[in-house]
This record gives C-alpha cells, sequence and structure tokens, in this order.
C-alpha cells in the first residue's frame, strides 16, 4: 500500500482511522463467559474493580454455547454501562463457522459501544487486512462514529515469524496480547501449562563438589522480546495474556511482573483474584516513580548529567524516568488510591 493511502478509511464513509491510540489505561483485560447468566449479570460491579471487561466467545466456551455467549455478550453491551471502562470481545478465530457472524451481528447491534475485537491466532497481516476491510464496511452502512481497534493474539509459530508484518499491517490495530497455551500446542512444546516456567527448561551449573544449581529459565523471552519490539515500533500496545494456575497468585504475578519490566502494559485476567494481580504489577511502583521525579526535577530539560544518590543520570535515564512518570500520570487519572502514592 502507497504510504499516503495508510490512513485512508478502507470504506466510503467509514470513520477515519486513529493516527495515535487513545490513551487508555488497560492494566488487565477481564475474561468473562457472556452465555453465563450469573457472571454476566455482575458485569455492572465488575465494570467499576477492572479496566476492560472483555466478552469471551472462543475457546473456552463449549461449541454448544456459542451463539448463547454471542447473544449474551450482546445483551450485556446493551444493559450496561461501562463508563470509562473498555468494553471488549474475543470472537472466535477467522476459519471457524462463527466468527463472521460474530462479527457482523455484534457490530451491528452494539458497535457503538465495542471498543475492541480480539482476535485470536493470528497468523500473518492477511487476518488483520481481511477484518480491517470488513470493519470498515460496516462501520460505514452503520454509520458509526470511531473506528473499532483490532488486537491481535500472537499464539502461533507462524504469528510469530510474521510478528513485525501483522504490527504493521493497519492503523486500526490497538496491540497483541502473548497466548502461551495455543503457541505451546502451535510449536509441539512439551507443556501442559498455561503460561510460566517449566522445571525442565532450565540451566545447570558446571560438575563440581555437591549437587549442582540449577535455574528455570524464562520459556518466553524470545517470543515476548519480538512482540515487544514489533508493536513499540509501530505504536502498538504489548500485553502478556492468560497464567492459567488460579492457585498460584506469586506465579501469576511473577509472570505478570516479567512482561511488565520488559515493556508490556497490561496482563488478561481470568479470575477475581488476578485483577489485584494485575493493578499491583501494571501499576508503577511508588518507590520507582518517586525516583523518576528527582531525575526529571534535576535535568528539567533532559541533558546533560547529573549524580543521584550515587548513580548516574543523563538523557537516557531522564527519558527512562519519563515512561515512569508518563505511566503514573495515566494509572493516577484512573486510580485515586494510587494517585495519592504517586503525589500526581
Ligand atoms: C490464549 O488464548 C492462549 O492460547 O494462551
Ligand atoms: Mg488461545
Amino acid at each position: 500500500m502507497l504510504p499516503r493511502n495508510f490512513y485512508k478509511p478502507l470504506a466510503i464513509d467509514a470513520p477515519e482511522p486513529f493516527r495515535e491510540l487513545p490513551v487508555r489505561l488497560e492494566r488487565m483485560i477481564h475474561f468473562i463467559p457472556p452465555h453465563n447468566e450469573k457472571l454476566r449479570g455482575r458485569a455492572q460491579e465488575l465494570v467499576k474493580e477492572v479496566d476492560v471487561l472483555l466478552g469471551n466467545l472462543e475457546d473456552g466456551v463449549p461449541v454448544e454455547s456459542k451463539i448463547a455467549a454471542r447473544r449474551g455478550f450482546i445483551e450485556m453491551a446493551r444493559s450496561v454501562d461501562f463508563d470509562s471502562t473498555g468494553l471488549w470481545v474475543r470472537i472466535n478465530a477467522l476459519p471457524t463457522p462463527w466468527a463472521f457472524d460474530e462479527i457482523v451481528e455484534i457490530v451491528s447491534e452494539v458497535g457503538e459501544q465495542l471498543d475492541v475485537i480480539m482476535l485470536p491466532k493470528v497468523d500473518g497481516p492477511w487476518d488483520i487486512h481481511y477484518l480491517d476491510r470488513l470493519l470498515a464496511q460496516l462501520e460505514a452502512k452503520l454509520g458509526l462514529t470511531h473506528p473499532i481497534l483490532i488486537h491481535c493474539i500472537l499464539e502461533t509459530a507462524e504469528g510469530v515469524t510474521n510478528v513485525e508484518a501483522i504490527a504493521a499491517a493497519s492503523p486500526r490495530l490497538h496491540g497483541m496480547s502473548l497466548g502461551p497455551a495455543d503457541l505451546a500446542a502451535s510449536r509441539a512444546m512439551k507443556t501442559t501449562r498455561v503460561g510460566g516456567g517449566h522445571p525442565d527448561y532450565r540451566v545447570v551449573a558446571d560438575p563440581g563438589e555437591g549437587p549442582r544449581a540449577a535455574f528455570q529459565q524464562d520459556l518466553w523471552h524470545y517470543s515476548l522480546g519480538r512482540m515487544v519490539d514489533a508493536c513499540v515500533a509501530n505504536g502498538i500496545k504489548p500485553f502478556w495474556g492468560p497464567f492459567g494456575d488460579f492457585a498460584d497468585s506469586e506465579g501469576c504475578e511473577a509472570q505478570f511482573r516479567t512482561a511488565f519490566v520488559q515493556g508490556c502494559v497490561g496482563a488478561w485476567s481470568l479470575y477475581p483474584d488476578q485483577i489485584e494481580i494485575a493493578k499491583r504489577v501494571f501499576s508503577p511502583d511508588p518507590a520507582e516513580v518517586a525516583f523518576a521525579k528527582r531525575i526529571l526535577a534535576a535535568m528539567p530539560d533532559g541533558s546533560g548529567a547529573v549524580m543521584i544518590d550515587g548513580k548516574m543520570q543523563d538523557d537516557a535515564t531522564w527519558r527512562q524516568a519519563k515512561v515512569m512518570v508518563d505511566r503514573a500520570r495515566i494509572v493516577a487519572a484512573r486510580d485515586p488510591q494510587r494517585a495519592k502514592l504517586y503525589q500526581l
């Protein structure tokens, strides 16, 4: 595509694509199964707790409940006041018999309320181009005023191979999540876990006296690193996906934290306890924010070199500090408790 055409709407009268993503705090994408009436009934309460509420229509929803999940999502989107909480839907993958009807029905019925469609099993930019055009046609037909964004799940070996092309495929992209369960299956990795480490993926110290020290390594480092670079280079957002062992809060927190430190801005919460974990992890540490504020104050124009507490600061650390303070400001705008801690 010619660069000058990249930001043109893909259908006559469709809304203009965003040049920059709207600034939104998305520390957790909280999954609910919309065919479950009882859980759906708690949605109005949940929107006060979470940054994003997502209706899941894909894996985890039995085949016989796919239509009920779709109808339940539409009902929820109509009846709940989302205020500034994001409303997302995870549709079934494009080759399935449900995807087309889900896209058309959901956008037709509640497109104005919908912020983001999460698209699973994205293999390459062709998947994005298909959905991009279809959404533009629907938006035009329905007279929608905002573009519905696409968030991809990176969870196939082919997707990881094409991650840079996917991230650059359209101005409609919101970001990507790493999906460790499907990615493991796609690659024939020998793990049945959803995220986290594995005792067989480790490095052992050289032989010597006594037992040899061994440490588990991060199974996801390579793919997550590629995904973060591809996203950030294209101005879209990287996320960690699910952590499946609900009893292991410490493991979940470690997984989320690794992703946060590496550049991710949020993760999925599949279980109520994971909401608080995500809030804790994806809101920067108040002590780090306080230190970052000192760096910014010591170098008002962002250049030169100073020492703070024996640590060298220069233009690059000023930029690091700005990342931290900018992030804290976004958190503070939505989370008054943390605004106080950050003194912002
Ligand atoms: C998420 O969809 C995953 O496959 O991990
Ligand atoms: Mg998956």
